[in-house]
């Protein structure tokens, strides 16, 4: 992902449909709507099943959150997005707070994503869940040795010394988990939890996919990572000896992030773009969500069978301005704690 930064800026910034800047879409350059996306799953498909429904064409440029928002405020009134695509609630967040996303209305987006999952002032809404929770090797490990009431925290336990791998500390992942856990808990529990992973001589690695292969490999035997990298590999390996386990279902639940989008402000095809989010969260919510195993975030919408297979879980309530604004405090304490 890093690497695909590099060459999205260097790219001129108005230019979206050079050749070799990360630009792929469903609509050359005369596309009805131009989506920055941070989210890098099967986007073509469900936009070009948009498109066959609606008649509206799409384009989208990828990047990361921080990448495409500093985009966003750079190009400003200029910009040629319509919708901001992340996979982060805190940027969301933040992006509403500095104002690059419009307000929109909409009865349709209100009625398909729960509360807590979307803007109160309507500036972005939630469009796919995911799940960060325990992942573990069924060979060596035991379930029932968790902590059911605050499994994080549990893997500061004496018992998994030596046996924990993590996602490195630069993972936006990482940091609104731990955010959360701040808000909820308070910085002082938050702190011990961190402090015992890393007590634990926990090993950092640099993605969620290699943690999974970590523990695959028998390298170490839990970690944290998000559920759908674990699905993923599942459907390519179904022996793949790595299980998720539900974090925190006799306590706050499992810690839960977005991925979801907002209408820039400025743009020209605003009910467009609004036409669009109200189309993936509802109509085309499969299209979106399962292909990448995320949950659909409408209740009224089934997760794909792998991800059932997963079982029902009780999740944290997503508290997008405590993830946001949250953000330095939970970079500050990993630091802290000597989490790299
Ligand atoms: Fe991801």
């Amino acid at each position: 992902m890093r690497r695909r930064f590099v060459s999205l800026i260097a790219c001129a910034p108005l230019v979206l449909t050079t050749a070799g800047c990360g630009i792929f879409g469903s609509g050359g350059e005369d596309a009805d709507l131009q989506v920055y996306s941070a989210r890098h799953y099967d986007l073509e498909e469900a936009f070009a099943d948009f498109t066959d429904d609606t008649g509206i064409t799409v384009e989208f440029l990828y990047g990361e959150d921080a990448e495409l928002l500093e985009r966003l405020r750079s190009e400003g009134e200029d910009t040629p997005a319509d919708l901001f695509m992340t996979v982060d609630a805190g940027m969301l967040w933040k992006a509403a707070e500095e104002g690059v996303l419009a307000p929109v209305e909409s009865r349709a987006i209100e009625t398909a994503v729960p509360r807590d999952l979307r803007d109160p002032e309507g500036r972005w809404a939630g469009l796919a869940m995911r799940a960060r929770t325990l992942m573990y090797d069924p060979r060596t490990v035991d379930p029932a040795d968790f902590d059911p009431v605050d499994s994080y925290a549990g893997l500061g336990d004496p018992q998994w010394e030596g046996r924990l791998c993590m996602r490195d500390e630069t993972s936006s992942y990482v940091q609104s988990l731990v955010a959360s856990l701040i808000d909820t808990q308070g910085r002082e529990k938050a702190l011990e939890t961190v402090q015992g992973w890393v007590d634990n001589d926990v090993e950092i690695v640099s993605n969620d996919v290699e943690l999974l292969e970590t523990i695959a490999a028998g390298g170490c035997e839990v970690g944290i990572t998000n559920h759908y990298y674990l699905a993923r590999l599942l459907a390519e390996d179904p022996d793949l000896p790595v299980a998720p386990y539900w974090a925190s279902q006799e306590g706050d639940g499992t810690h839960v992030n977005i991925s979801g989008a907002g209408v820039v402000e400025g743009s020209d095809a605003a009910p467009e773009a609004q036409q669009l989010m109200e189309w993936l969260a509802t109509e085309g919510q499969s299209d979106f969500v399962d292909d990448n195993h995320e949950y659909p975030v409408n209740p009224d919408v089934e997760p794909e069978d792998l991800i059932a297979s997963f079982g029902e879980f009780d999740r944290m309530q997503v508290d997008a301005a405590a993830y946001g604004a949250r953000n330095a405090e939970a970079v500050e304490l990993l630091d802290e704690a000597g989490y790299r």
